[in-house]
């Protein structure tokens, strides 16, 4: 198996460069920000906490998203490789996500960290506020507030694996395809 995190503050372009890499590569996406929204549009007590914290900015429950993650783990036992996008966003879910990849026989092979200024940040979420529908872009505050998360909560996490020498920064500013070939090369050199 092949499994790579893809790592990066709120609108670093995870779930764009996700969709184009899970094609190449054959991986199956795990994106606990999509899992969290589908669950919200079912209106399930699950989506219904997690609510409260997205609307915020703030990061769910450490608990609630790692039995997603364990569940979706569970319901692919025959893929290639996962592409984790937005998870694992604490040290407790970085071990914990360790911990259940090790009952599988595998690992995180790399990290790829994109790096965007906060200000490119900012303009490409409310830009995406303006039609997306998305509680958590429609507002500078909120946005602000994610990006505040990541560097307290989520940031310390690529410490975690820059232990085992897994993380890769990649340039994420730039045209989509530029930065997609940017990652392929990684991913490349790692799979040959
Ligand atoms: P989540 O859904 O994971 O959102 P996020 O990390 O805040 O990031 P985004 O999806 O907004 O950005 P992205 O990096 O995927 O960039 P994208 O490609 O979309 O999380 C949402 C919330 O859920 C969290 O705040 C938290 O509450 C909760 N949550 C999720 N996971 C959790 C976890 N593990 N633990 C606890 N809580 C969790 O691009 C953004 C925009 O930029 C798009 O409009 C795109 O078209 C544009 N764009 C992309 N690339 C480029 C480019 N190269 N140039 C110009 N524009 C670009």
């Amino acid at each position: 198996m092949f499994n790579l995190i893809l790592f990066g503050p709120p609108g670093s372009g995870k779930g764009t460069q996700s969709e184009k890499l899970i094609v190449k590569y054959h991986l199956k996406h795990l994106s606990t920000g999509d899992l969290l929204r589908y669950e919200i549009h079912n209106q399930t007590p699950l989506g219904l906490e997690a609510k409260n914290f997205m609307d915020k900015g703030q990061l769910v429950p450490d608990e609630v998203v790692i039995g997603m993650i364990s569940s979706a783990l569970e319901a692919h036992p025959e893929v290639k490789g996962f592409l984790f996008d937005g998870f694992p966003r604490t040290s407790a879910q970085a071990e914990a996500l360790d911990k259940l990849l090790e009952l599988k026989k595998t690992s995180i092979a790399v990290m790829l960290a994109l790096e965007v200024s906060e200000e490119e940040l900012v303009k490409r979420l409310l830009k995406r506020g303006e039609t997306s529908g998305r509680s958590d872009d429609n507002n500078d505050t909120v946005i602000r507030a994610r990006i505040v998360e990541y560097h307290k909560k989520t940031a310390p996490v690529a410490d975690h694996y820059k232990k085992s020498d897994k993380v890769i920064m990649v340039k994420g500013e730039g045209s989509v395809d530029e930065i997609f070939a940017s990652l392929c090369k990684e991913i490349d050199q790692r799979l040959s």
